[in-house]
């Protein structure tokens, strides 16, 4: 939990940052050491003077003062976590675009500690697909987001944009300590992103996976200190957790024989990969010329890594599927489930707006052996990995 956790709170230019001052004090309250940081837009909106009182430490707004350089890479270092709340809209773009012009910034950029932010905005800003793709990158590069809310804005409007109230991020703070050592010392084996299935030298098969599911649920599996191994198909994602190893295959042969090198070794195996089940049965080597009205490329059948897995499984193991489908799903996922041996299977249907393949957002439902089911509703896939995450803890 907060007790003894080193704390440094962002501040930045919204009026929600009169509210900072109550966070200020839940945290030490609850025994937290907490440092403030304050933009220079922020000071309009809320005192120094209060924090410094709250912190019980001086804080801090300028890179340089009177000729001397404050140390952001000891701040940054300090920290347990950088919390900034709130999160303004300029402040979002400049940590999406590399704009360091200031000590948060360069804190920002040069902190080794997780981070979470709390946005703030008016709904017009908020729902600008500027924003959401400076929110979308911020994810991926391993920020964390505490949902902004629904109610009264600063421009008298009702809509979403509106920080959570500092009970509620307290009460995040609180969780993400919680969970950071949930899963230490288990060892986690996922795969991710299509395969490709070569034709011949120019040409492949492959499918619309972005990996970006199974990558969100390597950065929360590794967050919450498991030892993550991510076998990944070709995809354009990054890894931002240190906890992950990465291995990057290219078809359904060689993603096998990666996962089955582990397959001893694992306490959850999570299969998010969208491996082709058919690969061409000879690749040529040159490439195929274009001859006749039609062409047929002959294929076989690609090895079955969760079905393999699933066959060799020890009782410590746990064994997680993914299944899209887009007709008969309940039960196309409940036969794969079973089939397949897992223990959970994540139903990805086509057929709900917003979810599957290439988007941000993602809307699944959990199926598990002891025949229960649970919905999880539509949100970004790093929420909802949020949610496989706690489903699999369970498991554990
Ligand atoms: N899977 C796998 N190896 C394969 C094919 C699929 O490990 N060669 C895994 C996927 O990663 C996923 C699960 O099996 O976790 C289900 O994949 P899916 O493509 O939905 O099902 P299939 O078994 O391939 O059946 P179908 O394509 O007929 O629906």
């Amino acid at each position: 939990m907060v007790a003894g956790k080193k704390i440094l709170l962002g501040i930045t230019g919204s009026i929600a940052a009169y509210k900072t001052p109550f966070i200020v004090r839940e945290l030490v309250k609850a025994g937290a050491e907490v440092k403030v940081v304050m933009t220079s837009a922020s000071l309009d909106f809320v005192s120094k003077l209060t924090l410094s009182t709250l912190s019980k430490q001086t804080v801090h707004d300028q890179l340089f003062k009177e000729g001397a350089w404050a140390n952001h890479v000891e701040l940054g270092r300090w920290a347990d976590l950088l919390l900034i709340a709130p999160l303004s809209c300029t402040t979002l773009s400049k940590m999406s675009s590399g704009l360091c012009d200031n000590l948060l910034m360069s804190i920002y950029f040069s902190a080794t500690c997780p981070i979470i932010v709390a946005p703030a905005m008016d709904e017009d800003m908020w729902i600008h697909p500027v924003t959401k793709d400076n929110m979308n990158r911020i994810r991926e590069h391993g920020c964390k987001v505490i949902q902004v809310k629904h109610g009264e804005l600063a421009s008298g409007l009702i809509g979403e944009g509106r920080m959570a109230e500092p009970g509620e991020i307290f009460s995040e703070l609180q969780g993400f300590f919680a969970r950071s050592q949930q899963l230490s010392g288990k060892k986690v084996l996922i795969t991710a992103g299509p395969t490709q299935e070569s034709i011949d030298p120019v040409r492949f098969i492959s499918n619309h996976s972005s990996g970006k599911m199974g990558y969100a649920i390597a950065e929360e599996m590794a967050g919450r200190g498991a030892v993550v191994t991510l076998v990944t198909g070709p995809v354009s994602l990054r890894c931002y957790h240190k906890g992950i190893q990465l291995v990057k295959v290219k078809t359904a042969e060689e993603m096998f024989e990666a996962c089955m090198s582990s397959s001893a070794d694992y306490d959850v195996a999570v299969m998010a990969a969208a491996v082709a089940d058919y690969t061409p049965l000879v690749t040529s080597e040159q490439k195929i010329k274009k001859e006749g009205p039609e062409m047929s490329v002959k294929l076989k059948k690609t090895s079955d890594i969760l079905n393999s897995l699933g066959r060799i499984k020890s009782k410590h193991q746990r064994l997680i599927g993914f299944a899209l489908e887009t007709n008969n799903e309940n039960q196309n996922a409940i036969k794969k489930l079973k089939d397949k041996n897992a223990d959970m299977m994540v139903l990805n249907s086509l057929n709900n707006e917003g979810a599957g393949f290439g988007g941000d957002t993602n809307q699944v439902r959990l199926f598990f052996k002891s025949g229960q089911q649970k919905d999880i509703e539509l949100k970004p896939k790093t929420e909802i990995a949020k949610d496989i995450v706690d489903a699999i803890n369970e498991l554990l």
